[in-house]
């Protein structure tokens, strides 16, 4: 599995995690094994963390067994997610007897929900690290190094990791992604990220644009601008948005919101193909779809998240916006960027659902149309709001069946979506080789899907080239290279 594909948003959680390597620097003498689990937020903190540690004598490795340094970067947003981790560190247990120098940590959402009982829990972790903590691993790791646990989950609400230029892992030089904001302040009740990953902040714009420029240098074609929620993206000088008592205070201040941003970047990098996520429909304005309309180099795909499609649902989640809200904001959209492609996220079986929330959910998917969809059955988090407040109390067989359901009806509008890109010419990045057939490339439109198409001399990884698509799976494109544009999608 590739990780710089988008459409894998979310690895799924049962899984192994993903280990990359390429960090390399011929004077390192020692080894890391660096293993990602869950968003793309985490993938991208790895590149950071292999930054750092490439600055300390660690070169990245695919190799367990000749690793000094194991590191898991661990994801808690749902139990299962947890559980898989577990397993993973339970099997360093012989290797950890082989080699009694190994050092194995765990770092992420997990190692900040868990901090101190990681260590009491897990006899086999040594070192434990939050997200907003990789500055500290040279001095933690000196710590281990004489034989001691270590630890540090203390989350800031500075720290965006502007200055470290990170190492780009496991992809194939043509995709990346690049962090806008960290943490997230919107309590959705449901949710454990604003524990594990804190307040939310904003990079300082001119590092974001240097970051794209040196990508487009280094022959990146494409970049996915990152955030728990891009669009509260506001940066005014630095500090925290909630450090300011009032709005006047921040009137006096240069800021930049996220559809400023945007067009920033894309005017920065006119030929980069842009993307962004995660949007959040209840701070999402509809400037930033004017900003889409305005530059071809920004795909025309969202990821909108929206959880239940019950007004009641989305209260007691704490959303902020309406079922009719979210709605508007598509049409809106729709409007404003017509070949606009949608995808979501789901949450079935929340606290007090009914069969009506979940048909409310059915309907709200029919009347939207997305083109892809990531659904989860509702996981109680410890120490959340809901957790706090609220009765997870619809049956387990319950849920399964309604997000059966659920991914049955996503299958449907995916495969109708597909369908009607037939018969078009897209532009297709060529992102690699087809993990089914070495003489096909694979790719994605501007809408995110996926297309396979016969490689044809003279093209390259990277190139941008016109396919023509004439037939469709659920959730892949098939076509054949064309020489000549005569219409194109985005
Ligand atoms: N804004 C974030 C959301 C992170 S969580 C982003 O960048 O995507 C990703 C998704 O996991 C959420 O949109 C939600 O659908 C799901 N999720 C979060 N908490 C959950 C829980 N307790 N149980 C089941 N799914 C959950
Ligand atoms: Fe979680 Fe809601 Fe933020 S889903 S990441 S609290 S927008």
């Amino acid at each position: 599995m590739n990780f710089n594909i988008v459409q894998e948003k979310y690895i799924d959680e049962t899984k192994q995690g993903e280990a990359f390597a390429i960090a390399e620097k011929p004077q390192n003498s020692k080894k890391l094994f660096l293993e990602s689990y869950g968003c793309q937020m985490n993938f991208s903190d790895s590149e950071i963390v292999a930054s750092i540690l490439n600055e300390q004598g660690y070169n990245t490795t695919l190799k367990q067994e000749e690793a000094d340094l194991i590191l898991l970067n661990t994801c808690s947003i749902r139990e299962k997610a947890e559980q898989t981790v577990r397993m993973r560190l339970s099997q360093f247990k012989n290797l950890k007897k082989e080699k009694p120098n190994l050092t194995v940590g765990v770092l992420g959402c997990m190692a900040e929900r868990l901090k101190t009982k990681f260590l009491e829990e897990e006899q086999l972790v040594d070192l434990v690290v939050g997200p907003d903590a990789y500055r500290d691993l040279p001095n933690l790791l000196k710590e281990t190094d004489g034989g001691r646990d270590a630890i540090n989950v203390i989350l800031s609400k500075e720290e965006t990791y502007a200055d470290i230029n990170p190492v780009r892992l496991g992809g194939s030089g043509v995709t990346a992604f690049v962090t806008i904001t960290r943490g997230c302040d919107n309590m959705c009740t449901f949710c454990v990220v604003p524990f594990t990953r804190g307040r939310e902040r904003s990079r300082d714009p001119h590092s974001i644009i240097k970051e794209c420029v040196d990508l487009w240098e280094n022959g990146y074609k494409e970049i996915t601008l990152l955030g728990q929620n891009v669009d509260s993206y506001l940066w005014y000088g630095g500090g925290a948005k909630k450090d300011f008592k009032n709005a006047s205070e921040i009137q006096k201040l240069t800021a930049v919101k996220f559809s400023q941003l945007l067009d920033m970047v894309a005017t920065a990098v006119p030929e980069m193909r842009i993307r962004f996520s995660t949007s959040n429909p209840h701070d999402m304005t509809t400037d930033v779809f004017e900003v889409m309309a305005k530059h071809k180099n920004i795909c025309k795909y969202v990821h909108l998240p929206v959880q239940s499609g019950s007004d009641r649902m989305l209260e007691k989640m704490n959303r902020q916006h309406t079922r009719d809200e979210y709605l508007d904001l598509i049409a809106q959209a729709k409007k404003i960027v017509p070949e606009i492609a949608f995808s979501q996220d789901m949450i079935i079986g929340f606290c007090g659902e009914t069969e009506e929330d979940h048909q409310m959910t059915l309907s709200l998917m029919r009347e939207v149309g997305y083109d892809y969809g990531y659904m989860f059955a509702y996981s109680e988090r410890p120490g959340t709001p809901a957790h706090k407040k609220m009765e997870d109390d619809v049956p387990a067989d319950v849920k399964q069946r309604r997000l059966a359901e659920v991914i049955a009806l996503q299958g449907e509008l995916s495969r109708k979506r597909m369908q009607g890109y037939v018969g078009r010419i897209h532009e297709v990045l060529i992102e690699g080789t087809s993990k089914k057939n070495e003489n096909q490339w694979k790719g994605r439109n501007s809408q995110n899907a996926v297309c396979v198409f016969d490689k044809l001399e003279g093209q390259k990884l990277g190139d941008i080239v016109s396919v023509m698509v004439h037939g469709n799976t659920q959730g892949t494109l098939l076509g054949t290279t064309v020489q000549s544009v005569s219409v194109e999608v985005n």
